[in-house]
Parts: structure tokens; C-alpha cells; sequence
């Protein structure tokens, strides 16, 4: 069985939903703090937070878990920054939680979701995987955090891991069965949808005087399912006892301003905008050089259009 953390959430409901198309039998696991228990359609449900080690432990010992898929995690940038403590504590110190109780079970395969803000702002882009890791914010520190953790745990032990740092995770799923649902959303496509189906009135774009060519942020937009299928690819590597990071994104890149047109375009609606101070510890552009994953893990994104992205947000929003 694959045990996954955050599956009531936006990334892990597109994982466990394709893990159970693949024929893998999941347990997942969410508190239900950011999660919402009708996106788990699929695998037992068990409501459990990191902080449980009892809890956890009884998991682990009740099931059979070859591996755990772990994207359980708070992925607020500007949250982070007004309370970095309680990043530490649930990115890093639960995810440590969970890493004991593996090795107390001997379960010695990992998928961890890490992103893009380990990198910071970029010296070049697009990013590989050698590019520095100087995050500038909080929640990319409590990333990088269990990322070297992994790194040092795998030496000289039978533990392997795999590490994705997703850049931006777009889109839904094309039934529209789940999909992106926060209750404070912060993140660019569903808050200017939500202008589009009336639900606020504009979208603030944060600075426009970043250094891009029209000055607002570019960001790398990646389809969730394409995020999924990773995940796919990821436990495939672990058979071969091997651990590595691989970034996941397109490979091209979209301004803020360029969204909100796309989106226009797509929900056929005029988005009323308005400018305002820079948000604390966005980069001004972030682009992912995608081939390591491409070549060592042959997988591809396969819904790398924009337009596709945004209009599968749109039918799940609509229907919410
Ligand atoms: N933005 C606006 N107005 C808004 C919301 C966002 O202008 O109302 C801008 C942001 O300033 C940023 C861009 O749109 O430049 C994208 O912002 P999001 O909040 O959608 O996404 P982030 O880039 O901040 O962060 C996302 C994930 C992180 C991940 C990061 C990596 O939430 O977990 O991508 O690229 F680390």
C-alpha cells in the first residue's frame, strides 16, 4: 500500500486519484486543517495529524505500506513570513515525525513535494536542480530543511527518496470531480477566477515593478495532473533503490499580467485590476529547466498549455 499525507488537499486528491487508476492501493492520511475530506474519493481515509505520533504508528501498523508519498504541509508564502515558527514546526519538525516512524517500521521509500522557493531569487533561468538553494522565505527554508534531512538519512542506510520541486501547480482535474479549494486562497488563478465568476471584484496585482518586461511576476505554471503523473514516475525510481530531486514545471514562463489576459480570455470576461506594493518574498521570475526529469525519469508535462490550466480551474470553480 502507499501511504499519502495531504490527500484531502489540492496536490495529494490529483495523486491518490491517479495512484488509484494505476492499480496501487493508497492510505491516506490528512488533519483536515487545509484538506477537505470529499476530495478523498478513493484509498482509507484515515484523519491524522503529524503530530500524532501514537496515531501514526497504529497506521503503520496496521497497514502494509512500501512507500509514503508525503505532501502534507502549510504552502502559504506570505503566512510564512508572518509566522515562520509554526513552518518549522509542521513542514520540518512533523515531517521528521513521520520519518521516524518509518524507520521504526523499516519503510525506506519517500516522495517529497518541495518546491521551487528553495531556489529564491534565481542567479540564471531557467533553474536546474545545481542551482543554489538560498530560499527567501520561510516556507521555502522549512523545505530545504527536509530536504537535507532526507539527504543526510539516505547516506549509508537503505532509505531512498525522491524530491519534486514543483513550481506553480495549476488547473484541476477534467471531470472537474476535485480540484483547488482554500479557504483563504492566495494563490493567482483561482483568486482572479474568482473575479471572473463575480465572487470578488479585482484582482491586486502585487508590484509592477519587477524586473520583467512588463513588470509584473513570472511564474512557471504546471497542471496538476502532470504534477501527479510525477509521482507516478517517482515511485518507479525508488524500485531501483536510488534517491534524487527533480524539478517539475513547464519550462516557460508567464507574467502576472499575462495570466490575467489568459484568463480573460478563457472565461470571455473583463478582469477590473489594481496595483499594489510588492508581496514579501515573491522572486521576480521563476522558470524551470524541467530535462532532469524529462531524461532520468522519461516523464513530460503533457497539459504544458496555459489556456488548458486555466480553463479546467474554471469548470471546477464553476461548479463549487
Ligand atoms: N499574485 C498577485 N496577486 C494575487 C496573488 C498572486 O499579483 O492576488 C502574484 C504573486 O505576487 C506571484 C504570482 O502572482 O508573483 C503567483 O503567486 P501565487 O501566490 O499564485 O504563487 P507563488 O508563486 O507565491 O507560490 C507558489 C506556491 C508555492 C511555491 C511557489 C513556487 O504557492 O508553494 O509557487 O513557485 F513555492
Amino acid at each position: 500500500m502507499i501511504l499519502i499525507t495531504g490527500a484531502a488537499g489540492y496536490i495529494g486528491s490529483h495523486v491518490n486519484k491517479l495512484m488509484h487508476e494505476n492499480g496501487y492501493q493508497t492510505i491516506v492520511l490528512d488533519n483536515l486543517h487545509n484538506g477537505h475530506e470529499e476530495m478523498v474519493k478513493w484509498g482509507k481515509f484515515v484523519k491524522c495529524d503529524l503530530k500524532d505520533v501514537k496515531l501514526l504508528s497504529h497506521v503503520f501498523e496496521k497497514y502494509d505500506i512500501e512507500a509514503v508519498i508525503h505532501l502534507a504541509a502549510l504552502a502559504s508564502v506570505k503566512e510564512s513570513v508572518e509566522f515562520p515558527q509554526k513552518y518549522y514546526k509542521n513542514n520540518f519538525q512533523y515531517t521528521k515525525n513521520l520519518l521516524n516512524v518509518m524507520e521504526k517500521f523499516k519503510v525506506g521509500k519517500f516522495i517529497f513535494s518541495s518546491t521551487a522557493s528553495v531556489y529564491g531569487e534565481p542567479n540564471f533561468v531557467p533553474i536546474s536542480e545545481e542551482h543554489q538553494l538560498k530560499p527567501m522565505n520561510p516556507y521555502g527554508e522549512s523545505k530545504l530543511m527536509v530536504e537535507n534531512l532526507l539527504s543526510e538519512k539516505s547516506k549509508n542506510s537503505d532509505f531512498n527518496y525522491v524530491i519534486f520541486r514543483y513550481f506553480n501547480v495549476a488547473g484541476a482535474d477534467s471531470n472537474s470531480e476535485i480540484g483547488e479549494i482554500h479557504e483563504i486562497e492566495t494563490h493567482l488563478i483561482p483568486k482572479v477566477l474568482d473575479v471572473a465568476l463575480g465572487k470578488s471584484k479585482r484582482i491586486a496585482i502585487f508590484g509592477d515593478d519587477y524586473p520583467t518586461p512588463d513588470g509584473t511576476c513570472i511564474r512557471d505554471y504546471i497542471h496538476v495532473n502532470d504534477v501527479a503523473s510525477a509521482h507516478l514516475k517517482g515511485l518507479n525510481f525508488l524500485e531501483n533503490d536510488k534517491s534524487d530531486v527533480f524539478n517539475l514545471g513547464i519550462g516557460r514562463g508567464f507574467s502576472v499580467k499575462e495570466i490575467i489576459k489568459s484568463c480573460e480570455e478563457v472565461t470571455n470576461c473583463y478582469i477590473p485590476t489594481v496595483v499594489e506594493e510588492r508581496r514579501e518574498g515573491d522572486p521576480a521570475i521563476l522558470i524551470c529547466d524541467n530535462q532532469k526529469a524529462y531524461k532520468t525519469l522519461k516523464w513530460k508535462a503533457e497539459l504544458n498549455n496555459v489556456y488548458t490550466m486555466i480553463e479546467s480551474a474554471y469548470n471546477f470553480h464553476r461548479k463549487l
